[in-house]
């Protein structure tokens, strides 16, 4: 019996480096990173972005999966990231703890963890400034500005491609066309930090669909625009065409955080006077970017406006840098926030789209809502990838999505999102090549490069009648 309980000791210290709520250093980052991988090594992967911080420090990002270090068709992938700000901390340290969570959990067998690791691609980056934390940190930890930007003095969250400005301008031209807009860029108003090109490349390279930043200085859930239509430097509301869904995006983190969304408590600048509008807790814990304040260069709109991702930025305190004994209170009341916005990369519809050969890569998928009375263009188009694969977030209703190539007869189809969604409904497409009736298909096109001659969504009033029709007889009659 003794030398049993000795046995048992030995390999609870050897195999199990329990998680400690603290402020990890730089070098503890990777730590914890590394013990979670060894604890876990068939559902996680360790990783670093294509080029360190300024000061030469590495990028880090542990990936959840059951295929690391893959895409799979049919499943989405997500991003959290941290300490974007240097000097705004909580996030980081949430990230941490997330991982260690989710590994826990995964060997505790809990369904639903272990059910979301096998639906999605999950990856956390707990800090993209390890150099403003340093500096920040060095200095006490407490000021408003100091550590926020990176070892050039650049403002990382101001420093991406202004792809707004890019999108706004088709708008007033008239021309529809909002996505993949970075070959639209013609030239950069600052030159890219190490850290703004790292996650670009990123962001690029995996096909995400979901993601969130996480800063500190206020408790609210930030979507897209960032910037104002007029481009100045203003406090008025900029939706973009998925302006439904990023709101339910964003109300799905601060109604399933501890007291984002709630009423009674008070705003975090309360004392000075500006500050009273902005009781966040009053309106759903939630805002549009620009209803705030307006900004330029910012990660979130990057990642609609470049990619397949949504994206939305977590405010997740008064305070920027909360002392270490409020850590763990911090991750309880984020926690079901956090799992629950993982979740959210299954609302809408997923697919593939293929023809007689294969897959269809870069093909379009474009949305028409035709839940209300008057049938509503989603302007804003997502396309396949490596598999033909899709992923559409939309909000509950009724949608019409089409799918289209040059080359290919576009194909549209009708369907119904439901509530309470823990899994997309698939939508596949099999396209037709034209190229089977017609000699000549040059006329349909490059895209997303340049701009369909034609106007493709046209809507199909036929069409419409039909779905009215069968939504009556059958109500909400769900999938396909
Ligand atoms: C990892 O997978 C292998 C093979 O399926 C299995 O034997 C092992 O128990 C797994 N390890 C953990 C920690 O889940
Ligand atoms: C850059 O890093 C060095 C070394 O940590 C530090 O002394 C310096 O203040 C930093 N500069 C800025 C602008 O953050
Ligand atoms: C579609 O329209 C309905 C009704 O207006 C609305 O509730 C829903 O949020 C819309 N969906 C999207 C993704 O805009
Ligand atoms: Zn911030």
């Amino acid at each position: 019996m003794g030398s049993f309980i000795i046995f048992w000791f030995s390999v609870i210290l050897t195999t199990s480096a329990e998680f400690v709520w603290r402020h990890h250093n730089n070098e503890e980052l990777i730590q914890v990173l590394e013990e979670v991988n060894e604890k876990c090594p068939n559902i996680t992967r360790v990783y670093s972005l294509s080029e360190p911080s300024v000061r030469n420090v590495p990028l880090y990002v542990i990936e959840f999966s059951d295929n690391p270090g893959f895409h799979q068709a049919y499943k989405p992938e997500v991003k959290y990231i941290g300490n974007i700000h240097g000097n705004e901390v909580l996030g980081r340290e949430l990230l941490l703890g997330l991982a260690d969570y989710l590994c826990e959990q995964y060997l505790r067998d809990e369904r639903s963890i272990r059910a979301l690791i096998h639906s999605t691609r999950i990856h956390l980056l707990p800090a993209m400034n390890p150099d403003g934390w340093q500096l920040s940190t060095d200095t006490g930890g407490q000021d408003y500005l100091i550590g926020r930007n990176n070892n050039h003095s650049v403002d990382l969250n101001r420093n991406f491609p202004d792809l707004d400005a890019i999108t706004f301008e088709f708008e007033r031209q008239g021309v529809n066309h909002n996505n993949h807009l970075l070959k639209d860029l013609a030239r950069l108003a600052e030159p890219l930090e190490p850290e703004t090109r790292a996650v670009m490349r990123w962001i690029m390279s995996i096909p995400f669909v979901l993601s969130a930043a996480m800063h500190g200085g206020d408790l609210v859930a930030n979507y897209p625009y960032d910037a104002s239509r007029s481009g100045a430097p203003v406090s008025e509301y900029s939706a973009s065409p998925d302006d439904d869904t990023f709101r339910e995006l964003a109300l799905a983190y601060a109604f399933a955080h501890a007291d984002m969304a709630s009423v009674n408590r008070r705003g975090c600048h309360s004392t000075s006077s500006e500050g009273q509008a902005y009781n966040f807790g009053k309106q759903g814990g939630v805002t549009n970017g620009a209803a705030w304040y307006s900004l330029k260069g910012g990660m979130q709109d990057f990642n609609y406006l470049a990619t397949n991702a949504f994206e939305i930025t977590l405010e997740l305190g008064c305070e920027k840098y909360p002392p270490e004994r409020d850590l763990a209170r911090e991750w309880e009341r984020n926690r079901d926030a956090l799992l629950t916005y993982l979740w959210k990369a299954h609302i809408g519809v997923k697919g593939i789209v293929s023809d007689d050969t294969g897959f269809i890569q870069n093909a379009i998928i474009s949305v028409v809502n035709i839940t209300g009375h008057i049938p509503r263009p989603i302007r804003h188009d997502v396309t396949t990838g490596v598999y033909g694969d899709y992923y559409r977030l939309l909000t509950p209703g009724h949608y019409e999505l089409t799918a289209s190539h040059p080359g290919y007869f576009p194909v549209s189809r009708v369907i119904t999102v439901p509530h309470f969604q823990n899994t997309a409904t698939v939508l596949n497409f099999r396209l037709e090549p034209t190229s089977s009736w017609f000699d000549d298909v040059t006329n349909f096109g490059q895209y997303p490069h340049g701009v369909l001659s034609q106007e493709r969504r046209i809507y199909k009033r036929s069409l419409y009648k039909q779905v009215i029709n069968t939504m009556l007889e059958k109500k909400e009659s769900g999938t396909q």
